[in-house]
C-alpha cells in the first residue's frame, strides 16, 4: 500500500531554463530557490552542471543555500533535496556531484534515452549496450550519492517490454527514484496513466523506490498525464513553476498542485506546498526568465480570479463559491494592492516585501527604499505591482558593465525624435545623441553607440503594472548577439538571447534601462569575459 504524500520535484531552474531565452543569472537563480523552499517543494533541480560553468555555478551556489540557511515560513518538514542533472557518463556525473558537494541532501539525476528511435537516430547505441551503460552509471552515480534518480528519456514512446527491463536493472543498480518522463507531450492521459500502472504491475522492486512522472505540454496535456501518472501509483512529479520549460513547457506546478488541492476528496493525494506562495513564486520566475505569463493562465494569470461578466458579478457578490472553485488568498493572490505612500518606512516597505514573497539582502533592501522613496515623491501610491518591479530591477545587480545616469528626449510631430544619453561605462560616463523614427527608436540607437556591441533586437514589450497614467511601466526586451541572428535560440555554442527588464514612470527611461540590462548580459557572455555565459545585469 502506499501512501497519499507526492513529492513535488521543481525542475524551473533546470528543465525551465531550457525555455527559449528563459536563462537566469547565478544570483536570480538562487532567488528562485530561495523562493521554492518557502513554497515547500521537496526536490530542486537545480541545473546541469556539465552544461556551462554558468550551470555548474549555479547549482554549487543553490547547494550551498538551500537547507544549510533557514528558510522562515517553510512549512513542509524536511529541507529540499538540490539534485542535480547528468547523462549517463562518467564525466557528467563527477561533474553533478562536484557541484552538489556541499548539499546538505545531494540528489544526482542521470538520464539515458531508451525508445528505439533515440537509441538509433541519437544515440547510435543498441538495447545491449543501453541496459549496460544503465547498469554501470547507475551504480556509478550511487557509489558518488545515495540518492540516485534516473529517467529512461522519451519513455513515452518506449516499447513497453525493453522500458520494463531497462528500469529493473536501474533499481538493481541502486537508483532510488524512477522517473518517467513523457519527453515530447506525445501521449495522453488514458496512455500514460496506462504505462505507470504497467511499470508497478511488471518491473520487479519497484516497491522499493519511488515512481515519478515528468510531463512535457506538447498537447496541452502535461497536467492532465502527470494526474493520470499519480492517480497511477506515481509519488513524485517533475513540474515548473508557470508550466516553463523546452518548447511547450512542463507540467505546471501551479496547476497541478492546485488540482491535487482542491480535488483532494475525490483524487486522495496530499502535496506539502504552502499554496499561498504560488502567485509570488510565479511573478518572480517570470521576471527572472522574461517569460510572461498569459493574463489568462490557471491559477496564477491576471484574469484567474478576475469576474468580467455582469451575470459573474452579480452572482460572486451573493456567494463567491458560485463561480470560484478556489479562494485567490489560497494561492497568493492578493487583493491588497494600494498599500504604501511617500510617508511609509522602512520597516512598512520589508513587511510588504515579505508577503509579496521577496527577502533581499540588507544593502539591496537600501537601494530598493531609496529608489521606492524616489517613486513615492513622483507617485501617491505605491502597489504591490510597483514594488515588484523595483525588486526586478535590483536582483540582477552585479556589477554592469554599463550603468545608466541620465536621458533627455525629444518627440513629437515635428522631425525625427532626438535622444541625449548619458551612460557609466567601463573608461567613465559618456553621451552619445542619436535620433530615431521615435523616441525609443532615437534612444535605442544612442545605447548601441555607446554601448558598442553587435545585437539584434528580437522582442520589445511594453505594460504599465499599474492602474493610471502615473503608472510604473515595464518593459521587457530580449536581444541576441550579432546582425540577424538566427530566430531559434539554442543552447551550447549557437546564438543565445538575452533579456532585459526595466522599470520607471517613464517608459522610455523604462526602455533604456531593459535594453542596456540586455546589452549588459551579451557583454558579459563574450569571449573572454570572467562571467561566462548567459548573465545578465540590471542597470
Ligand atoms: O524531458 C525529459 O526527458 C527530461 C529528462 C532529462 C528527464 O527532461
Ligand atoms: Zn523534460
Amino acid at each position: 500500500m502506499i501512501d497519499d504524500y507526492v513529492r513535488i520535484f521543481d525542475t524551473t531552474l533546470r528543465d525551465g531554463e531550457q525555455s527559449p531565452g528563459a536563462s537566469m543569472t547565478t544570483a536570480q537563480k538562487l532567488e528562485v530557490a530561495r523562493a521554492l523552499s518557502r513554497l515547500g517543494v521537496d526536490v530542486i533541480e537545480a541545473g546541469f552542471p556539465a552544461a556551462s560553468p554558468d550551470d555548474f555555478a549555479a547549482v554549487r551556489a543553490i547547494a550551498e543555500t538551500v537547507g544549510v540557511e533557514p528558510v522562515p515560513g517553510r512549512t513542509s518538514e524536511a529541507p529540499p533535496v538540490v539534485c542535480a542533472l547528468a547523462r549517463a557518463t562518467r564525466a557528467d556525473i563527477e561533474r553533478a556531484f562536484e557541484a552538489l558537494r556541499p548539499a546538505k541532501h545531494p540528489r544526482i539525476h542521470t538520464f539515458l534515452a531508451t525508445s528505439d528511435l533515440h537509441m538509433r537516430a541519437k544515440l547510435r547505441m543498441s538495447r545491449e549496450q543501453v541496459l549496460e551503460r544503465v547498469a554501470e552509471m547507475v551504480a556509478f552515480a550511487r557509489a558518488h550519492c545515495a540518492d540516485v534518480e534516473f529517467s529512461p528519456e522519451d519513455a513515452g514512446r518506449s516499447e513497453p517490454d525493453f522500458l520494463w527491463r531497462v528500469l529493473e536493472i536501474a533499481i538493481r543498480a541502486g537508483a532510488t527514484t524512477l522517473n518517467i518522463p513523457d519527453t515530447v507531450g506525445y501521449t495522453t492521459p488514458e496512455e500514460f496513466g496506462a504505462l505507470i500502472a504497467g511499470i508497478r504491475e511488471r518491473v520487479p522492486g519497484i516497491e522499493r523506490v519511488v515512481v515519478s512522472v515528468h510531463c512535457h505540454d506538447d498537447l496541452g496535456l502535461a497536467v492532465a498525464n502527470s494526474l493520470a501518472g499519480l492517480r497511477a501509483g506515481a509519488r513524485q512529479a517533475e513540474v515548473t513553476i508557470n508550466g516553463i520549460g523546452e518548447r511547450a513547457g512542463n507540467s505546471s506546478l501551479e496547476e497541478l498542485v492546485m488540482a491535487l488541492r482542491t480535488r483532494a476528496r475525490s483524487i486522495g493525494l496530499r502535496t506539502g506546498i504552502d499554496t499561498t506562495q504560488l502567485v509570488p513564486t510565479s511573478r518572480l520566475v517570470s521576471a527572472c526568465t522574461g517569460i510572461v505569463v498569459q493574463p489568462n493562465k490557471a491559477i496564477v494569470g491576471a484574469n484567474a480570479f478576475a469576474h468580467e461578466s455582469g451575470i459573474h458579478q452579480d452572482g460572486m457578490l451573493k456567494h463567491a463559491e458560485t463561480y470560484e472553485i478556489m479562494r485567490p488568498e489560497d494561492v497568493g493572490a492578493s487583493h491588497t494592492n494600494l498599500v504604501l505612500g511617500k510617508h511609509s518606512g522602512r520597516a512598512a516597505l520589508l513587511a510588504r516585501l515579505e508577503t509579496l514573497g521577496r527577502r533581499l539582502e540588507p544593502a539591496a533592501v537600501d537601494r530598493t527604499f531609496a529608489r521606492f522613496k524616489e517613486l513615492a515623491d513622483k507617485k501617491k501610491l505605491v502597489t504591490d505591482a510597483d514594488l515588484e518591479a523595483l525588486v526586478q530591477e535590483e536582483l540582477g545587480v552585479s556589477a554592469p558593465a554599463f550603468a545608466f545616469v541620465g536621458l533627455e528626449v525629444r518627440c513629437g510631430t515635428g522631425g525625427p525624435s532626438q535622444a541625449r544619453l548619458e551612460l557609466c561605462g567601463p573608461g567613465g560616463a559618456r553621451v552619445a545623441e542619436a535620433q530615431g523614427a521615435g523616441p525609443v527608436d532615437a534612444a535605442f540607437k544612442a545605447v548601441d553607440q555607446l554601448v558598442g556591441v553587435s545585437a539584434t533586437l528580437v522582442e520589445y514589450r511594453v505594460q504599465a503594472v499599474t492602474a493610471g497614467i502615473d503608472a510604473v511601466g515595464e518593459v521587457a526586451v530580449r536581444v541576441r548577439a550579432g546582425q540577424g541572428a538566427a530566430v531559434h535560440p539554442q543552447r551550447d555554442g549557437l546564438p543565445r538571447s538575452f533579456h532585459g527588464h526595466g522599470a520607471d514612470t517613464d517608459i522610455v527611461v523604462a526602455s533604456v534601462k531593459a535594453y542596456l540590462q540586455a546589452l549588459n548580459g551579451l557583454c558579459a557572455a563574450a569571449p573572454g569575459s570572467s562571467e561566462g555565459d548567459h548573465a545578465a545585469y540590471a542597470v
